[in-house]
């Protein structure tokens, strides 16, 4: 039998891997999208295959978290054996602008869905995708146990998913958990998160495009993995026996500043010589160190990471410096080229 996944946020980082790797795995996978006056689906793009055709398996939906009656006739229509709900607004320091969207989106999101799923009646699995964020101020290492104290509007709004999926579990007997996923990255990662504006800005600068970046705070240590290996945890999670909550991490630390060194260093350049400070980057409050502790994860679940934050400052220098090469090729108009100037051009300010 074919089984049939609904991902929400499948035009994000995660989700366009996660689609990947249950397209590979045989299943019929469906996406939840915004609609948006532009396209918004380059991640996906290479999996897209005309419904129309037989053999398709992927099936885009517009639809939007703050739309719970959507969520309904979606989860009612589609029947899906497995729901991953990957959807929100995912930037920390976004959240303190938009703290009331972020509650609804990141936070209220969430129930809507474990509501839709309830309400249409169906008997689907429901990961969650919970973050290392929830444990804030408390110092590393972190697992299951550790106590949570979040630090930013974006940590409190997911702190209620986390404790409303677990509540669903018990109160309605789902199979519904939570993945407390550490950072993880990727040459997909979105541009305003802090590893990917230094990789994008070290090729830039590499390639004589901008001279300096801008950043905020280089002393927080992040346990930085890959995502295509936390993707493969978040599926192996809804096929075990029992529903669990478990951590991701691959239990290595950096600071932002040793990986801007790693960065920079990977073209021959000294960090120091281009990277400017800016208070806008601060955060209101701010988690200094997560470091994770995975045993759960790899012992119920075989799950083990094998890419740390200075492998992949390495490999996500080289997608990007081969990117702008391809982006920089003499047909592409200069506009196209402004677009790897990091912040000013496209980031907003404070991000
Ligand atoms: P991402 O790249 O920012 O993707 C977020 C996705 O959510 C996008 O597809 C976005 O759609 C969608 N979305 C946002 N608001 C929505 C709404 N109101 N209704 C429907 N869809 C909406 O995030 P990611 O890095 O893939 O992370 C996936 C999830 O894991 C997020 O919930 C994030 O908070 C969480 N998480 C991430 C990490 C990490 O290090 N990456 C760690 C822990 C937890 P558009 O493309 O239209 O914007
Ligand atoms: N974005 C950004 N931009 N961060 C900066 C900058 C900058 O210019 N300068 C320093 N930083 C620091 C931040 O203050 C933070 O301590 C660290 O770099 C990482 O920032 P982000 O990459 O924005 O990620 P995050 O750790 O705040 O949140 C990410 O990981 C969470 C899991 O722990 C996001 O993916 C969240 O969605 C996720 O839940």
């Amino acid at each position: 039998m074919t089984k049939r996944a609904l991902i929400t946020g499948i035009t994000g980082q995660d989700g366009s891997y996660l689609a990947e790797l249950l397209l590979s795995k045989g299943y019929e996978v469906h996406g939840l999208i915004r609609r948006a006056s532009t396209f918004n689906t380059s991640r996906i793009d290479h999996l897209y295959v005309d419904p129309h055709l037989p053999g398709a398996k992927l099936f885009l939906h517009y639809g939007d978290l703050s739309d719970g009656a959507r969520l309904v006739t979606l989860l009612a229509g589609i029947d899906p054996d497995e729901v991953y709900n990957l959807a929100a607004q995912s930037h920390v320091r976004v959240s303190f602008d938009e703290p009331e969207h972020t509650a609804d989106t990141t936070g209220t999101g969430t129930i809507r869905m474990l509501e839709a799923v309830r309400l249409s009646g169906i008997k689907t699995r429901f990961y969650q995708a919970s973050s290392s964020e929830l444990y804030g101020a408390t110092p590393p290492p972190q697992n299951e146990d550790t106590p949570f104290y979040p630090r930013s509007p974006y940590a409190a709004a997911k702190l209620y998913s986390y404790w409303i999926t677990k509540n669903y579990r018990e109160a309605y007997d789902m199979f519904a958990v939570n993945g407390i996923l550490f950072n993880h990255e990727s040459p997909r990662r979105g541009e305003t998160f802090v590893t990917r504006k230094i990789t994008r800005a070290v090729a830039a600068i590499k390639a004589g495009v901008q001279d300096y970046v801008y950043m905020g705070n280089l002393d927080a240590v992040r346990d930085w993995g890959y995502a295509p290996e936390y993707v493969e945890g978040m599926w192996r999670m809804l096929q075990a026996d029992a529903p669990d909550d478990y951590v991701l991490a691959t239990g290595v630390g950096i600071t932002v500043r040793e990986f801007l060194e790693i960065a920079f260093d990977r073209v021959g350049l000294n960090w120091e010589d281009h990277v400017r400070f800016d208070e806008r980057y601060l955060r209101p409050t701010e988690v200094d160190a997560l470091i994770g502790d995975n045993t759960r994860a790899r012992t119920k679940l075989g799950w083990k990471p094998t890419v740390d934050g200075r492998e992949l400052a390495r490999l996500m220098v080289d997608a990007d410096v081969e990117a702008l090469e391809h982006a920089g090729r003499p047909w592409i108009d200069r506009v196209q080229l402004d677009s790897w100037r990091t912040p000013t051009a496209v980031a907003p300010v404070t991000a």
